[in-house]
């Protein structure tokens, strides 16, 4: 490509030469005129390509180059490797920036990015759930008048964010405990982060009614025994009284053991991995135990029967298995009065898998107590329970069994006729005979 002053040198000597061909032919004037006209042409040449290449530069689309001689297609071209080295540019910016967009979105966080008069600039997707808020009809809005719950407008006016704000109640769809904390970014910026907390907040009123529970069972029988015990010392008893008394503190002790020896029993169950599937529960022996344990607590108050139907057995945990079942029975006896009946049956499940059921000719549950029997220390008829010395916590302990052996417990029950309890085990964990 030539330079510059080549060109311009290139243009004199040209006119030069036309010039003197010119004058030649035609005398001076003519060679003047010559030189002229060819000088016209070439300034025309370029105020025209001048214009086009204003008009390009309006109107073009990416790569639209023209083509031309000269210095000219040299300019669209060079013009054109520069506008395609920004482009790549651009793209790359654009391809980290939604990089960027996706990891935030990505995140179980709720984003929100203020500028500097808390004017809502951008929020990801857990944003707009956990504040109820879109971010295209709300983008440019001042956040308190979106979020205008006072704890969180006091809290961005109190320019102090060292700590998270807790905010409840919130969402559009589903209700959200959130702690919202905010963090000063860039020129006056604000970045607000919302954490989902609803979980954390269900265990802990969870761990606080459990504790209130434990504390409460605890307490009763300590109190009745503390009565019990004032009496005997201080009331002058005949040894046949001393003994009542005594009996009464002896009851309220295996009570208070119940109770301990069932959390422990929770306890470990929640702290075990699963139970392994290389040890079989025999359970025509089984059966055979949890019949003579029924007839040991009914003390021939009951009619009790059982039924073996299938031959199968399971993997499992055959202590944690007893446990349940015998859970299952001692209910059916302590719940049914004297002269009902009692069932147990060991059967084929109809969707496969295997079966223990317990029924029992005893009151029934009422529809509204079955789905809340499995939570801990729930009581149907808590003067009742107590009477018979349970806790509640025999069909929780029951339903963790029947889970980590990815079996499921079943009730049924109808007032006044009886209850059926069923604990199904499925077909991946049946071994035949
Ligand atoms: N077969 C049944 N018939 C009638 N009610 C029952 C029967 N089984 C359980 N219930 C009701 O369900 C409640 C919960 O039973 P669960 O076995 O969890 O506790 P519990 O028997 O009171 O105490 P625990 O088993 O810890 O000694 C009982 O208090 C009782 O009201
Ligand atoms: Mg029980």
């Amino acid at each position: 490509m030539l330079s510059f002053q080549a060109r311009i040198v290139t243009i004199i000597l040209i006119t030069i030469v036309l010039g003197w061909i010119f004058s030649q032919l035609y005398g001076l004037v003519g060679g003047l005129l010559a030189a002229l006209i060819f000088l016209t042409i070439l300034l025309v040449h370029q105020l025209w390509h001048a214009q086009n290449f204003t008009k390009l530069l309006m109107t073009a689309r990416y790569g639209d180059v023209p083509g031309a001689l000269g210095i000219w297609g040299e300019i669209y071209y060079r013009l054109h490797k520069l506008v395609k080295g920004w482009r790549d540019q651009v793209l790359e910016v654009e391809k980290q920036h939604q990089r960027f967009i996706q990891a935030i979105q990505a995140s179980p966080n709720g984003v929100i990015m203020l500028n500097e008069d808390d004017q809502i600039e951008w929020c990801n997707e857990v944003a707009e759930q956990h504040f109820g808020i879109q971010a295209r009809r709300d983008a440019m809005q001042r956040i308190t008048h979106i979020l205008r719950k006072p704890a969180f407008v006091q809290y961005i006016l109190r320019q102090n964010y060292r700590d998270p704000v807790r905010l409840t109640n919130m969402g559009l769809y589903e209700q959200y405990s959130l702690d919202v904390q905010i963090f000063p970014y860039g020129d006056k910026q604000k970045l607000v982060l919302s954490q989902d907390i609803s979980q954390i907040e269900k265990t802990d009123a969870m761990r606080r009614d459990f504790v209130a529970n434990v504390s409460h069972e605890l307490k009763t029988p300590l109190t009745v025994m503390a009565g019990f015990l004032e009496t005997v010392q201080e009331l002058d008893l005949t040894a046949e009284e001393r003994q009542k008394y005594l009996g009464l503190i002896s009851a309220q002790t295996g009570r208070m053991k119940n109770l301990v020896d069932d959390l422990l029993t929770l306890a470990k169950l929640e702290g075990n991995p699963e139970p392994p599937i290389s040890q079989t529960v025999r359970v025509s022996q089984l059966m055979q135990r949890l019949v003579m344990d029924a007839e040991g607590l009914s003390q021939g108050a009951h009619r009790i029967r059982s039924e073996i139907l299938s031959n199968k057995d399971f993997l499992g945990d055959e202590a944690e298995i007893y446990s349940a079942f015998s859970n299952l029975v001692s209910n059916a006896i302590r719940y049914t009065p004297a002269g009902g009946e009692v069932t147990v049956i060991w059967k084929d499940a109809d969707e496969g898998g295997v079966e223990f059921v317990v029924m029992d000719t005893g009151p029934g549950i009422a529809e509204e107590h079955i789905p809340r029997l499995t939570e801990r220390f729930y009581r149907v008829d808590r003067s009742r329970s107590r009477e018979t010395g349970g806790t509640g916590l025999g069909l929780a302990i029951v339903k963790h069994v029947a889970t980590r052996h990815q079996g499921e417990l079943r009730i049924t029950s109808s007032l006044g006729i009886g209850s059926r309890f069923t604990i199904f085990i499925p077909a991946q964990r049946v071994v035949s005979e």
